[in-house]
């Protein structure tokens, strides 16, 4: 097993707040950074990085089946003895609607067409939902992983309790005080703040409803309102937007586009490329990807696909189907403009370093923060 990477290189650990360091030894880590779980893009070796070098790596198996799952969790092992996070979604599973499907279909087939395809006649789910995925829960009670998260939503009260009684720590994203009131009396152990900022999807629990709160304000809100300990998410990217929401409260902060960019990511090429071209960082949320808001890097989907007359949209995540069937067909022929490039809206300010290397900016940079608040205080 290969615990210290050639890289590791021990940093000297600043002085948290106390609740933050009460919540660092809840998950048994040194630092309060979280990589941000994003499925399709976090790797074994990226949740491995992350969590060798102090913080909470974090694997999003939103995508994966029960084995799939099983096998991303022990190639992470395989890599680090620190604790890691699996995430999952716990979205309502979806009322389908055929004529609202058939609409939808209808309303993409011109951009089928002009690259020479056909949209599909019928579409099927991307991602499952924890809710009715009793394979994939019987897989977390034998691994047990240190951490389990859940966007979307979350589980049944007995789901909950028997990954607790696991000894599995229990986190969820929140992008409102109701539905940070709905984690804490869930008995869930943390809620991450997500606020409008953030790069990929909303964690919204009801895909029509969201009230777009920025980080700061809702890590504000909840820290008022909650007794949870509370992670920071949505557009941090240096160790001083760190020190801020530790400052407002937070007990830890969650980053997930400032790592997109890292070598152990699963980010294909022109994604990299677009993350640091200034043509592209302007970001916008559009549903027509998957079905739920999210948060992207300009693409076709906000120029061409979110036109007025744009149909109902019908449910998650059936439509991401037919998105990635465009996208499959389109960068066949070198077109990337369909593709689901999620970042959040500080993009702009991302930094070509490997996983090991950002982490110890990071900490070197909010290590100076908190010093330079503390000498200003
Ligand atoms: C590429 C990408 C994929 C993501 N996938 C997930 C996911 O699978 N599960 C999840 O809970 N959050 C996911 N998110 C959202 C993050 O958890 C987090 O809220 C967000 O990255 C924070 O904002 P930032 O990207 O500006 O740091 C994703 C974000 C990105 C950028």
């Amino acid at each position: 097993m290969n615990n210290q990477p050639d890289s590791f290189h021990p940093r000297a650990t600043p002085s948290y707040p106390i609740k933050t360091q009460q919540f660092l030894q809840q998950l048994g880590i040194q630092h309060p950074i979280l990589l941000a779980p994003m499925a399709g893009t976090s790797t074994p070796e990226l949740a491995a990085a992350v969590s060798n070098a102090g913080g909470l790596g974090s694997l999003g198996l939103a995508n994966a089946s029960a084995e799939a799952a099983r096998l991303a969790i022990q190639q992470t092992r395989a890599l680090t003895s620190k604790p890691f996070n699996c995430n999952f979604f716990c979205h309502q599973p979806p009322q389908r609607d055929p004529a609202t499907e058939q609409a939808w279909i209808n309303y993409m087939a011109p951009f089928f067409q002009a690259l020479g395809g056909e949209a599909p006649g019928t579409l099927k789910p991307v991602n499952s939902s924890l809710i009715d995925n009793q394979p994939v829960i019987d897989m977390l009670l034998q691994e047990k992983p240190a951490v389990v998260s859940f966007h979307f939503g979350i589980p049944a009260l007995d789901v909950i309790k028997q990954l607790q009684h696991a000894g599995i720590v229990l986190l969820a994203s929140a992008t409102s005080l109701a539905e940070a009131r709905i984690i804490e009396a869930a008995g869930i152990d943390g809620i991450v703040a997500q606020g409008v900022e953030a790069g990929g999807h909303r964690g919204i629990f009801n895909r029509d409803i969201d009230p777009a709160i920025g980080t700061y304000d809702l890590v504000r809100l909840l820290v008022t309102h909650t007794h949870l300990p509370i992670i920071a998410a949505g557009g941090l990217m240096d160790g001083d937007d760190i020190q801020q929401v530790l400052a407002l409260g937070a007990c830890a902060a969650q980053l997930g586009t400032a790592f997109v960019i890292c070598k152990e990511s699963a980010a294909d090429p022109v994604y990299r490329q677009r993350l640091q071209d200034p043509a592209y960082q302007t970001t916008y949320i559009t549903a027509s990807i998957s079905g739920r808001p999210a948060r992207g890097l300009m693409s076709a989907w906000h120029s061409q696909v979110d036109q007025p007359e744009r149909p109902a949209l019908s449910s998650y995540s059936y439509i991401y189907d037919l998105a990635k069937q465009l996208h499959a067909l389109a960068s066949k022929q070198g077109n990337y403009d369909f593709a689901a490039y999620w970042a959040g809206s500080n993009v702009a300010r991302i930094r070509n370093l490997n996983a090991t290397e950002l982490m110890h900016t990071l900490i070197d940079e909010l290590h100076q923060a908190k010093t330079k608040q503390s000498a200003n205080s």
